[in-house]
């Protein structure tokens, strides 16, 4: 998988014959190869613009803030383009993915290797905009002022925030 991950990232994508030469690389059957490549959807064995955006519409991005779907509208208007496509400069391809991990932020979206969460359709704008001018965003939580610095609660702990009670706490000194 690390090899898949080099090539695709020396390549941009990766053609059949870059499976193959990881397949020898690995003295392992060319089959072996492709099972892996064809069963995550992080590998590309289709070009790709230069920021692929990958949109999770997986249940907590659907519900939560303003939802995927807003998001997905907003992308798709920005750019002109539907799922699975590529604006017609390369610059841009739209993907939707399953859940990428980031649920607590949702709605989310992973743009290369960055990730961008707590989004609003300004936000959203505002990331494909500079995009477009090739600056790249923060990443991170796009909730603004004061936002949260990964997936702690907005209002502050909630939990968590005492001296734990008993037993084993406050045994060893050095702990
Ligand atoms: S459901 Fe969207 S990141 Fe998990």
């Amino acid at each position: 998988m690390p090899l898949l991950d080099l090539a695709q990232r020396q390549h941009g994508w990766l053609p059949i014959s870059a499976l193959h030469a990881v397949a020898d690389l690995l003295k392992m059957p060319k089959m072996r190869v492709y099972e892996v490549a064809t069963f995550y959807t992080m590998y590309n064995r289709e070009p790709v613009g230069k920021y692929f955006i990958q949109i999770c519409t997986t249940t907590p991005c659907i519900v939560n803030g303003v939802g995927c779907d807003v998001i997905l509208d907003c992308i798709q208007k920005e750019l002109g383009i539907h799922l699975g496509e590529t604006t017609p400069d390369g610059k841009f391809s739209l993907l939707e993915v399953e859940c990428l991990g980031a649920c607590v932020n949702a709605p989310m979206v992973q743009i290369n290797d960055n990730f961008y969460e707590d989004l609003t359709v300004e936000d959203m704008t505002r990331i494909i905009n500079d995009l477009k001018q090739d600056k790249i965003p923060k990443p991170g939580p796009q909730s603004g002022q004061g936002h949260r610095f990964s997936c702690e609660p907005k209002g502050g702990l909630t939990c968590l925030n005492t001296e734990p009670r008993g037993p084993g706490f406050g045994i060893r000194a050095d702990l």
